[in-house]
């Protein structure tokens, strides 16, 4: 197959053009594409423009799909696609932008998924970026003490941290019962595929540390936060129409921006592996 593939900054991203993914790929791009993905952790596809049941064959590729929690934004006619909509609201009235704030996906499951893909339907004008930092090489930049304090330390995962500054949109009932009550992680993980090490923390989700007084994790974890989200490990993905991204859940942090016209539609796809 002919298709280039560029990279987007010095460190995560990187962009592929000349493929369709509606159309079948060979074994040999698959491992060339999935080795960019675990080098690069953001794969970004332009000009692709799948409907929901071709973006589920087409991300089949890559691994098994996960089962989203909140079924509450579940596509009818596929409910392992969800969507992302700037067009939903809280009860109170509110909108919902989801997403804002670092954070990682899922990490409230025992083994959450190793990458989201987002697929761009309606994109405003302009804003709405999507921002990543690199806790891989977040992780590299630490100073030797803070990764030996680091080492062996568990984080306690929930749906919805009492210490988040962000409020999640509340769990349908049905979902309720496939969401677990809390499960750990490592705060220094390693990436199954390149055997590198990366900061995991997620501040919506953290809820402590085990064996850690409170005061002390939450300072811990703020200070891991501002280091890990320096611009020097970050990538900054300006969208355009027809993107197809995909992401390393296991090396990065990410945020939505909300910061473009209200008026405007901004609608993707959301599947994860
Ligand atoms: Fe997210």
């Amino acid at each position: 197959m002919s298709y280039t593939i560029t990279a987007l900054s010095e460190h995560t991203g990187a962009e592929v053009r000349g493929i369709d993914l509606a159309d079948p790929i060979d074994e040999g791009t698959r491992l060339d594409l999935n080795d960019t993905f675990v080098e690069r952790s953001v794969l970004v596809f332009r000009d692709q423009h799948l409907a929901p049941h071709r973006l589920l064959a087409a991300v089949g590729l890559f691994g098994e799909v996960f089962p989203q929690h909140n079924s509450r934004f579940a596509l009818p006619e596929c409910p392992l696609i969800h969507y992302i909509s700037n067009e939903d609201f809280f009860p109170d009235g509110r909108r919902y932008i989801p997403g804002e704030g670092y954070h990682t996906d899922h990490s409230n499951a025992a083994r959450p998924p190793k990458a989201t893909v987002l697929h761009a339907v309606s994109l405003p004008d302009r804003g709405g970026d999507t921002q990543y930092v690199n806790m891989r090489i977040a992780y590299d930049g630490l100073p030797q003490e803070m990764k030996r304090r680091l080492d062996g330390l568990q984080a306690v995962h929930v749906y919805q941290s009492r210490h988040s500054a962000r409020k999640l949109m509340a769990l349908t009932t049905e979902a309720r019962d496939h969401v677990p009550e809390a499960v750990t992680h490592p705060i220094v993980r390693t990436h199954p595929e390149s055997g590198h090490k990366a900061i995991y923390i997620n501040p919506i989700r953290i809820e402590g540390i085990v064996g850690m007084a409170e005061a002390e994790a939450l300072a811990l974890l703020a200070d891991l936060l501002e280091h890990a989200t320096q611009p020097k490990y970050q990538y900054r993905h300006q969208w355009q129409p027809g993107d197809l991204v995909m992401w390393d859940n296991r090396s990065l942090l990410h945020k939505a921006n909300g910061d473009y016209d209200m008026s405007q539609l901004r609608y993707l796809y959301r599947v994860m592996l």
